[in-house]
């Protein structure tokens, strides 16, 4: 087994909290959490994982003051900016998963910009979920299979075939999980794809995570044994 993961995702949690417990407004833990998602991005980039998923903003999340909501966003579009201005420097490519609908114009065109400048880049590929709910995902991917049978194509759908409606076509699903702030739970994010995907949780609140504590998460995963339903 190699000893990096081919594929992590984060599930980015506990901004708020790191900014409560600083009496902080709870955009300063925001704030601070998108600058430490740019660091574990380079640090993954450096180490040799493929793919990284960024559990960015749920299909939940619409139910926060719309505040915080706008504050959320436009950090995320100064994260689009960056990223888009970097992008022939960086071998960087990056994906966007979850629905479109409900984003800005100004973000869906920031992001397809992204996109397009960075398709053709051959190192670690960045997935941010954005307006994203593992349910949502499903749906609009049975949606899509409906469509093409209501205009006579038919299918036999396996597994295969109905992970190829997802938003997360061609890309293999997670080998590493790691949520932080200390919830046991997945907040329907990856539904599908984390069916096998070995799960880690640590009390650090996202804000704090350091390269050091992706070390120790990643020393964890090389020691895990994946069976895959096998004896
Ligand atoms: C994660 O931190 C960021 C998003 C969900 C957008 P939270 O904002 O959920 O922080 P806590 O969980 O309230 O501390
Ligand atoms: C999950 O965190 C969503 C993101 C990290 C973007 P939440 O803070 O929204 O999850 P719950 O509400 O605690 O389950
Ligand atoms: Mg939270």
């Amino acid at each position: 087994m190699s000893y990096v993961p081919k594929h992590v995702a984060f599930i980015m949690d506990g901004n708020g909290r790191w900014a409560k417990a600083r009496n902080l407004p709870r955009s300063a833990g925001h704030k601070k959490g998108s600058q430490i998602l740019r660091e574990i991005v380079e640090y993954c980039a450096e180490i040799g994982i493929q793919y990284v998923t960024a559990y960015t903003f749920s299909t939940e999340n619409w139910s926060r003051p719309k505040e915080e909501i706008d504050g959320i966003m436009s950090l995320l579009e100064d994260y689009l900016d960056d990223a888009i201005k970097k992008s022939k420097k960086r071998n960087i490519k990056v994906k966007v998963i979850g629905k479109k609908d409900g984003l800005s114009n100004s973000i869906i065109n920031k992001i397809q910009e992204l996109e397009s400048k960075t398709k053709d880049n051959s190192g670690l590929c960045v997935i941010f979920a954005i307006n994203y709910g593992g349910r949502d995902e499903i749906i609009r991917a049975t949606n899509k299979i409906l469509a093409q049978i209501q205009s006579g194509i038919s299918y036999e759908i396996t597994p295969e075939i109905f992970s190829d409606f997802l938003d997360t076509k061609g890309i293999p699903d997670p080998d590493f999980l790691i949520r932080t702030s200390g919830e046991l739970r997945i907040s329907n994010f990856l539904l599908w794809q984390l069916a096998y995907t070995e799960f880690y949780f640590t009390d650090k609140h996202w804000p704090d995570f350091s390269k050091t504590d992706l070390d120790l998460a990643l020393l964890e995963y090389v020691q895990r044994k994946r069976r895959f339903g096998k004896a």
